[in-house]
């Protein structure tokens, strides 16, 4: 994070705590979240898409996506920031009601929705609820038959074939994977899902179309694709408007702007994209011969992700003498702290790159090649593949590792039984616990049998 720094002494401290104390204090691991950075990243995406869409005489929306770490106080900063809150659970959404965002505030996607889940949005009156199915939109357009009152607000997602982040977006023709509705034609030249889709909506009194919704990926880095799906999505609306006189006024473009994880990457600067795309969106609309509507955004990792990192307690240090293709031998040094694929599971399921440092000190001693692994009972716990560590690294070392707020803490699991660390903020020198650490009594007392 931004707040991060190195003291007098080498420790490093963020949000002006040192992270020694931190570590006394609130023990390890710990997810440590610094909020005036959280903050300042919302309101760079927020600014930077304001200004540019309202130069080319539009609006936009920003939605904090909670599923890169939701917490009531994480909430509550994203709607102090002038931030919406995009969820895609009930345990979502009542993260986010308990914060007290008003659910003309808040949107709700999922695949699979449970009818508890929509009923639960229309109690709260969300202001969206993200339909990706024919089945969906039938059960929902029933569901508010049956219970009266107004109807409910929807955006229909669609998979405009553009794919991105990780790697390269391609263009395909059908899509095989699970989200959305394709623009693309049916057999036979039939009319696309995403149109009938569109219909089916408006043919339901129960349902107020408000517009279509896209999402092409994630930890996005090439922002080509934004204006690809932006073109396709414009296309599908001034069709929707051709064939039924309706012209909707709302288009998500939906998240994944790519963060640094490593020294030296760099992230999508907000100001940069924003302006590309109100662009590219002002001319395609010039072209179709339709305005543009009102759009909105739902970046999740931008937000959340440097904010965060990771501390750690190093247990134990182990030089292992590894096989190199050519015959050659080099010598890895495995570093185990007390954490692991349990509070970080990215590295072992998206072969994703950290970098961790030394926190409780600097030193002169000369680097080796090591290797951050949990103490989970698997050879994938990788916390981080390669980084470079002062050769003295032992018992009792702090480690940090960085850009860990995104997908960490929300992509937890308790296995081998161990308790999820707490979520920590820090500002201004203080600390605040914004969700405690779990304790083994607490894994106990679920288990009933
Ligand atoms: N909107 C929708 C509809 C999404 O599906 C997602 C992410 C987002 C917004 C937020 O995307 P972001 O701005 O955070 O990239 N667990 C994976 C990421 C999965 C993202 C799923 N959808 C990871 O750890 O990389």
């Amino acid at each position: 994070s931004r707040g991060a720094k190195r003291g007098a002494d080498g420790a490093m401290s963020v949000g002006g705590v040192d992270l020694r104390d931190l570590a006394a204090e609130q023990g390890t691991p710990s997810y440590v979240l610094d909020e005036a950075d959280f903050r300042t990243r919302a309101r760079a995406y927020r600014t930077a898409f304001e200004q540019a869409f309202a130069a080319v005489g539009s609006g936009v929306d920003v939605y904090y996506a909670g599923k890169a770490l939701l917490t009531v106080a994480v909430a509550r900063w994203a709607r102090e920031e002038g931030l919406r809150v995009d969820t895609a659970s009930g345990g979502e959404l009542a993260v986010a009601l308990r914060a007290g965002v008003p659910g003309a505030e808040l949107g709700l996607h999922g695949n699979n929705k449970s009818d508890a889940e929509l009923e639960r949005a229309l109690d709260a009156g969300v202001g969206r609820i993200i339909v990706d199915s024919l089945v969906e939109i039938e059960r929902l357009a029933d569901l508010v038959a049956s219970r009266g009152g107004d109807p409910a607000p929807v955006m229909v997602r669609v998979t405009t074939g553009v794919h991105a982040g990780g790697h390269e977006y391609i263009s395909t023709a059908h899509e095989d994977q699970k989200f959305g509705l394709s623009v693309a034609p049916g057999a036979d030249g039939a009319e696309s899902p995403a149109l009938a889709a569109l219909r089916a909506v408006l043919a339901r009194p129960e349902l107020r179309l408000l517009g279509i919704h896209s999402h092409i990926g994630s930890q996005i880095l090439d922002p080509d694709g934004f204006e690809v799906a932006a073109r396709v999505v414009l296309q599908l609306r001034a069709d929707l408007a051709a064939a039924t006189g309706v012209l909707v006024d709302e288009v998500d473009l939906g998240g994944g702007y790519g963060i640094a994880y490593l020294p030296g990457e760099v992230a999508l600067d907000p100001e940069r994209i924003a302006k590309d795309v109100a662009g590219a969106v002002d001319g395609i609309a010039a072209r179709l011969g339709t305005p543009l509507p009102r759009f909105s955004i739902e970046p999740g990792r931008a937000i959340v992700g440097p904010a965060g990192l990771t501390l750690y307690t190093v247990g134990t240090v182990k030089p292992v003498t590894v096989n190199a293709d050519d015959d050659a031998t080099f010598v890895r040094t495995y570093v185990s702290v007390d954490g692991g694929m349990s509070d970080n599971i990215r590295p072992a399921l998206y072969g994703a790159r950290y970098h961790a440092e030394l926190a409780n000190r600097v030193s002169d001693a000369a680097p080796v090649l090591a290797r951050v692994v949990g103490k989970h009972c698997e050879s994938g716990d990788i916390v981080v593949h390669d980084v470079e560590l002062p050769g003295d690294v032992q018992a009792g070392d702090l480690l940090a590792v960085a850009a860990t707020g995104a997908y960490g803490r929300s992509m937890a699991s308790n296995y081998n039984l161990l308790p999820r660390p707490p979520v920590v903020a820090v500002l201004d020198g203080g600390t605040r616990v914004l969700v405690r650490r779990e304790t083994v009594d607490d894994l106990l007392a679920l288990d009933v049998g």
